[in-house]
């Protein structure tokens, strides 16, 4: 929990690539290419989630805690709406919010980083995803989700024996009470979004989304999945672009900025989110600060219902395993130099999705892959175009969890210097 990205060199050290933390199940852990290449390949019916648990916070029925058919047919309903190439009708939404929330900075203010991106990335999923545009029903919604996902105390979500209601006092009432009111609104939302007919935005995609005999998702579904989304989506979101600005702005990345500042002034006073959106050197500055500073160290594991080998080592049906992203990111032989931030690496040559993993993969790819890596270039890009920033301390930051990611453990405190015209 302390230092969630830099605890697996010793462990890889003493004990190689792949290995077992002990426990019920014992959880086998894989940062091999070979080893991930199989927990991603292997048919998904080998898996179930080992973490049910989550099911009181994001909902029984949400996407991440379905396995087997109910999880295929999910994806198949979901997937859609969040495909890359949707991504571009929401681009000026997540320019225009970030210029927004920066329009606010103060020359000399100091600003912790991370705070304004979960904002941003909340403004960002109510407008885009639950498309709620107007300011008032943005602001109760996002105190309503806040509740929830910054509200749940670490307790709760530890010792399933604290969940009880002990005559409507304590942490679980309160969690109950704030989960009643957000479902509420949340129904209101739904009911609202069938009755105005098809819009741009996600919620209204997934009420049109039919399976192939023609079923729709009933409104329960809808609601948790709206929940998870939120869950999986704002914090993660936020915490990678807080790593790209503060990666950036450390003064032995001073030549990255430099050349990252070229690229974005190449494009002239006003572009188009879409040329934002592609140009090379940004998109390599996202992907190596996904790489330097994995949000999930070791994500979602799965629990084996059949055997099944893992680089090597024949694991028996009860197995825990996980693809271990914060060692694959890290192999000297894939990523000479592991700890340096050096975007170049992905000019110079392409990963397969066995080394570079910051969504996960196979069948439980992260669904909102195509979503984070535009919303990343896009509000990274345009912060960089408005503002010059410097980091209001040079002290290393290793990372600590935050919620459930790893992010920077002070948040990147960074003091606004100039306004760009
Ligand atoms: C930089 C930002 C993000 C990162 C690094 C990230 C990473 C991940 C990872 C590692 C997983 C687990 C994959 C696995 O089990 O193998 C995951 C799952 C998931 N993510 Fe993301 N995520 C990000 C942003 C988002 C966003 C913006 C959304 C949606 C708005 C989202 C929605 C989901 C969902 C729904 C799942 C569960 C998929 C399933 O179980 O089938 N994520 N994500």
């Amino acid at each position: 929990m302390r230092d969630p990205i830099g605890c697996m060199k010793p462990i890889t050290q003493k004990y190689g690539g792949t290995f077992t933390f002990p426990g019920d199940p014992p959880l086998v852990m894989t940062g091999d290419p070979a080893g991930i290449k199989a927990v991603y390949t292997a048919d998904p019916d080998t898996f179930e989630p080992l973490n049910q648990d989550l099911g009181v916070f994001v909902g029984p029925r949400s996407l991440i805690l379905a396995s087997g058919t109910n999880h295929r047919r999910a994806r198949k309903l979901m997937m859609p709406p969040f495909h890359g190439a949707r991504m571009r009708a929401y681009g000026e939404q997540m320019v225009r919010l970030t210029e927004e929330r920066a329009a606010g900075f103060q020359i000399g203010q100091t600003v912790t980083m991370s705070d304004v991106l979960q904002e941003l990335s909340l403004d960002v999923i109510l407008q885009v995803v639950f498309g709620v545009t107007e300011r008032a029903g943005m602001q109760a919604l996002a105190k309503l989700l806040l509740e929830i996902t910054n509200g749940i105390s670490p307790l709760l979500a530890l010792f399933p024996a604290l969940r009880r209601e002990f005559g409507g006092i304590g942490p679980y009432a309160r969690f109950i009470e704030r989960r009643r009111r957000l479902h509420a609104a949340l129904d209101e939302l739904i009911a609202k979004g069938r009755a105005t007919g098809p819009r741009e935005d996600i919620l209204s995609l997934l009420l049109a989304a039919r399976t192939e005999d023609g079923q729709p998702m009933d409104d329960d579904e809808i609601r948790d999945q709206l929940i998870l989304l939120v869950f999986a989506g704002h914090e993660t979101t936020a915490i990678a672009i807080a790593w790209a600005l503060y990666a950036l702005h450390r003064p032995e990345n001073a030549a990255v900025l430099g050349r990252l500042r070229d690229e974005l002034s190449s494009l002239g006073p006003a572009p188009e989110p879409e040329n934002l959106g592609k140009l090379p050197y940004l998109e390599a500055v996202c992907n190596e600060t996904l790489r330097r500073y994995p949000l999930a160290p070791a994500p979602a594991p799965r629990k084996l219902l059949r055997p099944l080998d893992v680089g090597g080592y024949n694991l028996p049906a009860g197995t825990g395993v996980v693809a271990a992203i914060s060692v694959a990111h890290f192999r000297e032989d894939v990523y000479p130099d592991p700890q340096r931030f050096s975007p170049e690496r992905f000019l110079d040559r392409q990963y397969s999705p066995f080394e570079f993993l910051p969504y996960g993969g196979g069948a439980r790819r992260c669904l909102g892959a195509a979503m984070a890596g535009y919303e990343m270039k896009l509000v990274l890009g345009t912060l960089l175009r408005r503002h010059k920033l410097r980091l209001a301390s040079l002290k290393p930051d290793n990372g600590a969890v935050r919620a459930a990611n790893a992010g920077p453990r002070h948040g990147v405190r960074m003091i606004v210097e100039e306004r760009l015209s």
